[in-house]
């Protein structure tokens, strides 16, 4: 009986779906693919418009013995997204964005992508974390963190998620929250939800109250001292109380065969206050940092959207892509300094790629500073302050197959200093590269993850490289 329904479910796919079953050698959009083209082969690509299509194509994958990979927004930096023979579920389709203004809250599928989320919550003069490139995926950064300009105010999205609709392995679509008997699974997927629990089809997510205008600024910072600036902008986020929850910035470097300069801006957001009180702290940061470059033409006074919006869209989607990151554990010479010398290192590389090919480089550091409004037993999301106030994140960007073997000296040298920063990463920008990813994403609460793994997945049917192993 169970197999005729099973059966029947099947047969319906394949007549009302076939359109949707496409060979994979058609697959398009995906970011990331490491190198070479062929590196992730599915069998299938299914492209789910309905929650109704997931349950089905679910049932299908598990009635011929198969895997899912699931795929959201495709900008997973190591292409997790996309799994060799399995049948990948493309969740891009699932579109669907509901706000509740009096609550301040929003219902959201997994297939809307960031500018997609923050053009429809500002409607209602809210805004959210999450983060700064707009083609991003919601299916895959609320469930590794989510970090934008506000997120020194309000966390991580995932310290804003309230409730997660989830399709299980077993076939049955639950609500997880933390008051709920699925509580252990909320702990779970805020902050591991890339472990292999389930597919998300909804997350309900706590907004809150923008600003009609930010104080932002931009600084250009000779690389001669990118390494002093960035001791002391930190000193002066210590000197005052409370700033390190109102103020938010970035260092960023890039450089490309076409413009070998390296231009390193240094982005100031002053997010918890007027524009009058951000212009006042922004003069004092100036003082301390001589050697700045003012553009006097930039416009200091934007919204909550202009700001989102002067992230670049990565959508060039023949990219190849090399991205690390690590959290930095202490900021101090060694590690201000290791920044500054990859820049330098990056710029000489920049100027030695002897082939035709379009090659960028971008160095990356960011203030993740006053993070912790969530106590760590609430998620196991393990990222917290102080030793997670700050990230680097490096990437190497290009377009021809051939300039692999040249990347390599880039992807060599980048090996030796990622250690030098520390050994936590972001499960968001994971790196299939290293031995010990299980404590460097989820530290001390791997043993209970695995717990949870097993009582929702028992047979791991969820797997992927770096998925939550049963214990
Ligand atoms: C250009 C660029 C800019 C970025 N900027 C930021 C930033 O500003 N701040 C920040 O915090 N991060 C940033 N990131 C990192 C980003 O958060 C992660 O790459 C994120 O995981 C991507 O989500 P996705 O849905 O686009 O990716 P996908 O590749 O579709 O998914 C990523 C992972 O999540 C899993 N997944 C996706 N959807 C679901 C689902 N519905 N249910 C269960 N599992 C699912 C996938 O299987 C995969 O393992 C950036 C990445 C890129 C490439
Ligand atoms: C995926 O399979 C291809 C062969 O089809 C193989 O070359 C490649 O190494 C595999 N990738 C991974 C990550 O196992
Ligand atoms: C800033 O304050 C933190 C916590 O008090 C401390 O660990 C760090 O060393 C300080 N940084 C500087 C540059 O003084
Ligand atoms: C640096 O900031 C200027 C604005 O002052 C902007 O025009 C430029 O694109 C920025 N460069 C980078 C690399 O972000
Ligand atoms: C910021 O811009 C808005 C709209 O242009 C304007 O109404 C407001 O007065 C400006 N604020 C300041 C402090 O300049
Ligand atoms: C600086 O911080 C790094 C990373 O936490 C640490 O390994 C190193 O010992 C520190 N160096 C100094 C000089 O304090
Ligand atoms: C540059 O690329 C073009 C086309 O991709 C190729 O024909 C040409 O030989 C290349 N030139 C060099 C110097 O590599």
């Amino acid at each position: 009986m169970h197999f005729n329904k099973k059966l029947f479910i099947c047969c319906q796919i394949i007549i009302f779906n076939l359109i949707f079953i496409i060979q994979v050698n058609s697959l398009k959009s995906l970011f990331n693919i490491n190198q070479d083209k062929n590196y992730k082969k599915p069998i299938a690509y299914i492209k789910i418009n309905t929650e109704k299509e997931l349950v089905d194509s679910l049932s299908f994958s598990q009635l011929i013995g198969k895997r899912v990979s699931i795929r959201s927004g495709g900008h997973s930096s190591c292409s997790f997204s996309l799994i060799n023979d399995t049948i990948n579920l493309d969740l891009s389709g699932l579109k669907g964005i509901r706000v509740d203004k009096s609550s301040k809250v929003a219902f959201v599928k997994s297939g809307v992508l960031l500018d997609e989320y923050y053009n429809e919550i500002s409607r209602y003069g809210l805004g959210s974390t999450g983060g700064m490139c707009g083609s991003v995926g919601i299916g895959g950064i609320a469930l590794g963190g989510g970090s934008n300009f506000i997120s020194p105010k309000f966390g991580y999205l995932v310290d804003n998620i309230l409730e997660f609709k989830i399709l299980l392995a077993n076939g049955d679509i639950i609500f997880s929250n933390p008051f709920n008997k699925y509580k252990d699974l909320f702990w779970a997927l805020s902050g591991s939800g890339h472990g292999g629990f389930g597919i998300i089809l909804e997350y309900k997510i706590q907004l809150h109250n923008i600003q009609p205008f930010y104080y932002t600024n931009v600084l250009n910072i000779p690389i001669q001292f990118v390494a002093q600036t960035i001791i002391l902008v930190d000193n002066f986020i210590n000197s005052t109380e409370n700033l390190n929850r109102k103020l938010s910035f970035n260092i960023i470097s890039s450089m490309s065969t076409i413009d070998t300069n390296p231009a390193i801006n240094l982005s100031f957001f002053f997010i918890d206050g007027s524009i009058e009180e951000g212009e006042i702290e922004f003069r004092k940061l100036l003082k301390l940092l001589p050697w700045a470059k003012l553009n006097k033409n930039f416009e200091t006074n934007k919204t909550f959207m202009e700001i989102v919006e002067l992230a670049p869209k990565d959508n060039n989607q023949n990219i190849r892509e090399i991205t690390k990151s690590r959290f930095i554990k202490h900021i101090n010479i060694t590690t201000a300094y290791a920044f500054q010398d990859f820049i330098y290192f990056t710029n000489s590389l920049v100027k030695t790629v002897k082939n035709n090919d379009t090659v960028t480089f971008s160095n990356q550091f960011y203030y993740h500073g006053g993070n912790h409004l969530l106590e760590n037993e609430k998620s196991s999301f393990i990222h917290r302050c102080e030793e997670s106030k700050y990230s680097v994140v490096f990437y190497c960007q290009y377009l021809k197959g051939d300039s692999d073997k040249n990347i390599q000296l880039y992807k060599d040298n980048l090996k030796k200093y990622l250690p030098i920063f520390g050994d936590k990463i972001y499960q968001n920008y994971p790196d299939d590269e290293i031995s010990n990813w299980q404590s460097s994403y989820y530290g001390n609460n791997y043993k209970k993850l695995q717990e949870i793994k097993k009582k929702y997945d028992p047979l791991n049917y969820f797997k992927n490289e770096q998925s939550i192993e049963l214990p």
